[in-house]
Order: C-alpha cells, then sequence, then structure tokens
C-alpha cells in the first residue's frame, strides 16, 4: 500500500516524517513546511536546488527501455528478481526500494509476486512518467542515489538495484536488519554478439569481485546466481538495446538506424549475475 511505503519516507531537506495529503492533487508534505507535489502522471520530484549534474536518460532513451521490457525479453530475470525479494517481503506491511527503478519493470514484478509496498527511485523524470503508470500503488521518487535517501533508518525489507548506481552506505542505513539487498549486473559475455556492431560496452572480466569488495563495508555476501536468458531480436529491437544501457548517451542516430535496418534477426544470450547481500 502507498501508506506503508510513505510511511518509509523522510523529507529530503529537514529529514522529518513525510505525510500524504489528498488533494486536487496528491502532496508530499513534512510538518516543517517543505512540499513536493505529485506530477500529473503521479511521480514525486524531490530534488530541490539546482538539481543534479549526472546526465539522466533521456525521453527517447527511456521510450527504448520501455518497448524492449514491455516486450518480456527480460521477463525471465523480472521473475527471477521477484522471486529472490520474496523470502524477505514476507512480513505484513513489508516495503520494497527499487533504486535506479527505470521504468518500474522489476519493480511490478517483484509487487505482484510479494504484495509488499514499492518505492521507486531515478533520477530520470522520464523514466518515473512510466513507472508512475505502471506503479501506480508505489511511491515513484525523482531522486539521486548518490545523495543521502529520502528514506528513514531501517525501514526497508529489501532493495533492488538492476543495473543501476549502487550507494552501499545508503542502502545499509535503510534497510532493517536482516534485510537483503539484490543486485543484477551483466557477466562476461553478456550480449556479446550485438554489443561488438552496437558499440556498448563489453563487460570485462573481475566486475563480481569488484561488486562483492564494493559492498563489503557494509554487507556479508549472501548468495548469487547466474542466469542465462538466450534472445532472438529483429533490427529494431536490438537497436533498442543499444540505445537503452549506457551506452545510449553516446550513440549516434546513424548507428541506431543502421542497426534497426538490419534484417532477419539476431541471436544472441543476455548473461546476468544476481547476487544478494545481507546487512551484517
Ligand atoms: C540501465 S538503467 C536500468 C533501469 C532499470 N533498473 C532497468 O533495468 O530497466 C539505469 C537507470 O538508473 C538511473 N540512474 C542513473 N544514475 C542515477 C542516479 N544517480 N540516481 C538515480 N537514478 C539513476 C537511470 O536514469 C536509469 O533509469
Ligand atoms: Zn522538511
Amino acid at each position: 500500500m502507498l501508506s506503508d511505503a510513505v510511511a518509509a519516507l523522510r523529507c529530503p531537506v529537514c529529514q522529518g516524517v513525510l505525510q500524504l495529503r489528498q488533494g486536487q492533487q496528491q502532496t508530499l508534505a513534512c510538518e516543517a513546511g517543505h512540499q513536493f507535489d505529485a506530477a500529473k502522471q503521479g511521480y514525486f520530484n524531490l530534488l530541490t536546488g539546482k538539481g543534479t549534474v549526472f546526465e539522466a536518460d533521456s525521453a527517447d532513451m527511456v521510450a527504448a527501455r520501455y518497448r524492449f521490457l514491455d516486450a518480456g525479453h527480460y521477463s525471465g530475470l523480472a521473475q527471477a528478481v521477484a522471486a529472490a525479494a520474496a523470502g524477505s517481503l514476507q512480513r505484513p506491511g513489508a516495503v520494497v526500494l527499487d533504486a535506479g527503478t527505470g521504468t518500474g519493470h522489476y519493480l511490478r514484478a517483484v509487487l505482484e509476486r510479494s504484495g509488499a509496498s514499492g518505492i521507486g527511485v531515478d533520477i530520470s523524470k522520464f523514466a518515473l512518467r512510466r513507472a508512475a503508470r505502471l506503479n501506480p500503488e508505489a511511491a515513484n521518487l525523482v531522486w539521486d542515489i548518490w545523495r543521502p535517501l529520502p528514506m528513514m533508518d531501517n525501514t526497508a525489507d529489501v532493495v533492488t538495484v538492476v543495473f543501476a548506481p549502487r550507494n552501499p552506505a545508503e542502502f545499509a542505513r535503510v534497510l532493517r536488519p536482516g534485510g537483503s539487498l539484490i543486485v543484477v549486473t551483466p557477466r562476461p559475455g553478456h550480449l556479446a554478439e550485438i554489443a561488438a556492431r552496437a558499440g556498448m560496452l563489453s563487460i570485462e572480466d573481475g566486475k563480481e569481485e569488484r561488486l562483492v569488495d564494493s559492498m563489503r563495508e557494509y554487507f556479508d555476501s549472501g548468495t548469487s546466481q547466474n542466469l542465462d536468458l538466450p534472445l532472438t531480436l529483429s533490427g529494431p529491437e536490438v537497436a533498442d538495446l543499444a540505445y537503452m544501457g549506457p551506452a545510449g548517451h553516446h550513440v549516434q542516430r546513424e548507428e541506431l538506424a543502421e542497426l534497426a535496418a538490419v534484417e532477419g534477426s539476431v541471436a544472441t544470450t543476455a548473461k546476468f549475475r544476481i547476487s544478494e547481500f545481507a546487512v551484517s
């Protein structure tokens, strides 16, 4: 329920309790008078001031990701994340934070499977417009993961991070004791057949070790599993895939058009690692 999610939030300005006011539009407000109105699509922009210097995903990049995920190519991953999260979301009123929620597809799967309350955070308002439509029962917030999260200490049962930035200190602070952090990363060989054509970064060895190292101060590493999804993609789907990831910021329109024009289909394999960490 949205109320459980809102109870986990705190004012990003004064750290006070935030409450949801239902008027002509929904507003999150604290006792000190800081107020955040919902955008018409239903998300809240909690970033105040100058905003962030981070390069947020553009509307077109988000549209590409939405098309690709909505076609179900990665639904096997969404189901695996939902299954991994379900064990720690059994408490009535359980709350899951999806950090870098993007279009909200992974959070959707987690909420459907667990019935938990959701908080989706992303720096791109274009992504949040989609996420708010897909997960209207969640609190969808424009926020920068590198800043202190607008959540009270010990309020999340699970934090999920699917191909998004990680702030271990903040994830540890907002997780309850016994809570679980679930991180999805690509493995070497991820989409290898198309990465070369599409100017996508290839995944180096050693990423897994670096992930565990970066978490060590705050988390015990738990289990991890590999998931391989064989994909058969059309030209336009390959173009969407090239555009939706981090390389999308640099890819040229002509390159995308070339990829999209490829006839027939391209076979490749998405290779993921799903790592679970427990708060130490
Ligand atoms: C590769 S996408 C993954 C999105 C989604 N989890 C998925 O897998 O479809 C990375 C997401 O992280 C978001 N992001 C990048 N930097 C961020 C930051 N500093 N704070 C919050 N979100 C950020 C981007 O806007 C984008 O939606
Ligand atoms: Zn306040």
